[in-house]
C-alpha cells in the first residue's frame, strides 16, 4: 500500500523482538513494539501518530470506563512464504468499526486514516508477523471515549488506537459448550451486532457459570425464549446438518462475522447448499439424537475455526462424531490457512498487501 498520510513515527529505541519465541506464543500477551494512535477533537481527526507500545494517561473520568463507550476490531496480518505481508479483507473490519462506531454515538473512521494506520504500522513491525502456519499478526483496532465528564452523554473527544500481537492457535483441542438457558449476550434490537466493549464484559459471568461446570465455552440462544441458537462464545456458530451448512441468518442480535461470511462463500463455491435462518436448539439436539450432525464449530477471526466435540443441554452431554480429514470444517480451515498465507489462489480479492 503506498503512505497517502503523513503519520508521525517515533521508532522505539529497545526493540523486543529478540524476547519472543515463536514456537510459544500465548494469545493476546505479547505486543509488537509500536502502536498507532489518533484523536478526535473539536470535531475531526487529528494529527496521527506511531509510538512505542506502551501505557498512556487517560482520564479516570472517561465514559469508556464508566458507561462502557468503547468499540474494537479484530483482525490479522499474514506472511506469505516471498515474505509478503497481507491483511485479510481489513475493509469488512473498517465498515463493522464503523457500524459499531454509529451504534455507540462515536465518529466515523475514514478509510484511509484506517488503512493507512494499519499499513504504516505493521511494515514497521514487519518482523513481528510470524509465517508459521496458523499463525499471524492478530491486530487490535479499537476507539474509546476521552472526555473527562461522567454525565450520561456521548464524549466530545475520542482516541482511535491500533496495536498488535503476534499469535499461533486461540484453541488447542475440541471445545465443549452448552447452550445457555438463562443469561443472554444480546437481544434483538440492542447492540449485539456491534462491537462494543460490554458485549464481551458482560458475557464473561455466564461464561465462568459453564466453565465451573466444565464447558469452556456457551451457545449463546435468543432472549425471549432461549430457543433459537445465536453464536457460540465470541465466535458465530455454524452446523453440519445432513451435509447441509447451517447457521443462524444475522440479525440485530448476531455479530456480522468475517471469518463467518468467508467460511459460507467456501462453502457455497464448493457448492455445498448454505443454510442462513434461525436454527432452533431443538432442531440441534434432535439431529444429535438422529446422529445427523455431522459437524459444529464456532468461526471467528482470532479462534479462526474452533470445532466443538460434546454439546451440554438440560444437563445431558452430546458427543459429537470426531471430525476426520474430510470434515468441512478441517477442509474449509486448510483452504483459509493457504488463502491467507499466500500458498493457494485467492479468487475473491481479500487479502490486501500492506
Ligand atoms: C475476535 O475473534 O477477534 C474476537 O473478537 C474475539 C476476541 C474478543 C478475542
Amino acid at each position: 500500500m503506498l503512505d497517502t498520510l503523513t503519520i508521525s513515527i517515533q521508532p522505539t529505541t529497545a526493540s523486543r523482538l529478540g524476547e519472543l519465541d515463536p514456537a510459544n506464543i500465548e494469545f493476546g500477551k505479547i505486543f509488537a513494539d509500536h502502536m498507532f494512535a489518533v484523536d478526535y477533537a473539536d470535531g475531526e481527526w487529528q494529527a496521527p501518530q506511531i509510538v512505542p507500545y506502551g501505557d498512556m494517561a487517560v482520564s479516570p473520568a472517561n465514559s469508556a470506563l464508566h458507561y462502557g463507550q468503547a468499540i474494537f476490531e479484530g483482525m490479522k496480518a499474514y506472511k506469505a512464504p516471498n515474505g509478503e505481508i497481507a491483511l485479510f479483507r481489513p475493509l469488512d473490519n473498517w465498515r463493522r468499526l464503523n457500524e459499531s462506531a454509529v451504534r455507540m454515538c462515536m465518529p466515523e473512521i475514514p478509510e484511509e486514516l484506517f488503512m493507512q494506520g494499519l499499513s504504516q504500522l505493521i511494515r514497521l513491525d514487519a518482523g513481528w508477523v510470524p509465517s508459521a502456519t496458523g499463525s499471524s499478526l492478530y491486530i487490535r483496532p479499537f476507539m474509546f471515549a476521552t472526555d473527562g465528564f461522567i454525565g450520561v452523554r456521548p464524549s466530545d473527544n475520542y482516541r482511535f488506537m491500533i496495536f498488535t500481537c503476534p499469535v499461533g492457535k486461540y484453541y488447542n483441542k475440541p471445545l465443549r459448550v452448552r447452550f445457555e438457558q438463562k443469561y443472554v449476550r444480546s437481544a434483538e434490537g440492542g447492540a449485539g451486532y456491534a462491537k462494543n466493549a460490554g458485549n464481551y464484559g458482560a458475557a464473561m459471568y455466564p461464561t465462568k457459570l459453564a466453565q465451573q461446570q466444565g464447558y469452556n465455552q456457551l451457545i449463546w440462544t435468543d432472549a425471549s425464549e432461549h430457543r433459537y441458537v445465536e453464536e457460540s462464545g465470541t465466535m458465530n456458530a455454524i452446523f453440519v446438518i445432513d451435509g447441509r451448512v447451517v447457521t443462524p441468518a444475522l440479525s440485530s442480535s448476531i455479530l456480522d462475522g468475517i471469518t463467518r461470511k468467508s467460511v459460507l462463500q467456501l462453502a457455497r463455491d464448493w457448492g455445498m447448499t448454505v443454510e442462513e435462518r434461525k436454527v432452533s436448539v431443538l432442531e440441534i439436539i434432535e439431529a444429535l439424537k438422529q446422529g445427523k450432525l455431522q459437524e459444529a464449530f464456532g468461526v471467528g477471526t482470532a479462534a479462526t475455526i474452533a470445532p466443538i466435540a460434546t454439546i451440554g443441554y438440560e444437563g445431558t452431554d452430546y458427543d459429537l462424531p470426531q471430525a476426520g480429514a474430510d470434515a468441512f470444517s478441517r477442509r474449509v480451515g486448510e483452504a483459509l490457512d493457504a488463502i491467507r498465507g499466500g500458498q493457494a489462489p485467492d479468487p475473491h480479492g481479500w487479502m490486501v498487501r500492506v
